[in-house]
């Protein structure tokens, strides 16, 4: 008889997720699925076993904090694929396997002749966890270079494309980070995403960190390859590798406040970092505010505020989920107590 080419994507037990996410956090899954299409999707739903029970998708591990062992069945997402989908006069619309690593994406793009995405260089993770958390990064957004994405329902099995609307972006947030009724939490795996890069292509200068380099090196008007370059020395200068050091990235959300809200503070503390938003509140820096209460370099156990930069959690060395949400609670409680402000935690605790 010939062998039957496997169809069932492999159901691997007992894997420790420990080099799985960037935190480096000890975690062990019961259960763990390799998902490399839609059709390995369908493949776990319909699994008389696994079928029904809730699963965890996984992307590069970078957003997340695990602090138990999730009895979800874990879908590691592992679709490849890069391409240009279509060359408009407005734009390159670029396809990719949500199993890309971001960064990777980055730089093919520009290696290509399509910039675009250079200012959200070096940003740890996968394409398909891009939209989830609608990253951004010296001035730009996933949100502004997206077109749309494909997605399959965990319970239905369904293949669905969504736009930009349906993704509902916001700061640091889409329907795939909201719960409940018409959030998208746990509930679908995104498969492929599809960029917009706009043409004639034009910089995206406006931060602060930028102009400093502009203002250093003379250039007035960098290409989309300079400013790569920059994006990436100032991402290495004040945030930890994650290959060396566990982190998550930011750990808290900048908290926007209302105009009142933000003249009390500076009445208190005038040096406070604030950015005017569109509709008239404030973003207040996390990074300052925590900064401001000490934490710099400080650790609880054996996670620790980063030294260049207090909105980032590191890992010191063996720490666990536990003693990370420790450290959390202090710092929103020492923010809390100093600054009237509810510190949000940025990436998803498990
Ligand atoms: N600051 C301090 N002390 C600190 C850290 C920051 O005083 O320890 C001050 C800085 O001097 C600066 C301000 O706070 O004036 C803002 O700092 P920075 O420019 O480093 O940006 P951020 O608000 O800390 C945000 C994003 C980052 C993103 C950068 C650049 C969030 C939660 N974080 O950080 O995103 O790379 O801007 O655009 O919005 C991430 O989401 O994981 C992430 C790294």
């Amino acid at each position: 008889m010939m062998s039957r080419a496997r169809t069932v994507p492999a159901f691997e037990h007992g894997v420790s997720l420990r080099e799985l996410n960037t935190f480096g956090l000890p975690a062990t899954a019961r259960t763990l699925v390799r998902i490399t299409g839609d059709a390995d999707v369908r493949r776990v739903l319909d699994d008389p076993a696994l079928g029904r029970a809730p699963k965890l998708v996984l992307g590069g591990g970078s957003n997340l904090i695990l602090t138990r062992d999730p009895d979800e069945v874990v879908l590691k997402v592992e679709v490849m694929g890069r391409r240009l989908l279509e060359e408009r006069a407005d734009a390159w619309i670029v396809e990719v396997g949500a199993g890309e690593r971001w960064h990777d994406v980055v730089a093919w793009t520009l290696d290509q002749g399509w910039p675009g995405l250079e200012n959200l260089a070096l940003i740890p993770g996968t394409v398909g966890a891009a939209p989830v958390q609608n990253i951004g990064a010296y001035g730009l957004e996933l949100a502004d270079r997206f077109e749309s994405l494909d997605a399959v329902g965990l319970v239905t099995g369904r293949a669905v494309t969504l736009d930009a609307q349906a993704c509902a972006f916001g700061y640091r947030d889409s329907v795939f980070k909201r719960q409940g009724f018409g959030g998208l939490a746990g509930k679908s795996l995104i498969t492929r995403v599809r960029l917009r890069l706009p043409r004639p292509w034009q910089p995206v200068l406006g931060y602060l960190d930028l102009e400093r380099r502009m203002a250093e090196t003379g250039i007035r008007e960098p290409d989309a390859r300079t400013i790569f370059d920059w994006v990436c020395a100032i991402r290495r200068a004040k945030l930890p590798d994650p290959a060396a050091i566990g982190n998550a990235g930011s750990f808290f959300k900048n908290p926007v406040v209302s105009p009142e809200q933000c003249r009390d503070i500076i009445a208190r503390d005038p040096h406070i970092v604030h950015y005017p938003m569109a509709d008239g509140s404030f973003k207040l820096a996390a990074g300052w505010l925590i900064d401001a209460c000490g934490w710099k370099g400080k650790s609880v156990g054996r996670a620790g505020v980063y030294e260049k930069q207090a909105l980032v959690l590191v890992n010191r060395g063996g720490a666990s989920g536990a003693e990370v949400v420790t450290l959390a609670r202090a710092i929103q409680e020492s923010v809390y107590g100093r600054f009237g402000i509810r510190l949000e935690p940025e990436p998803v605790l498990l």
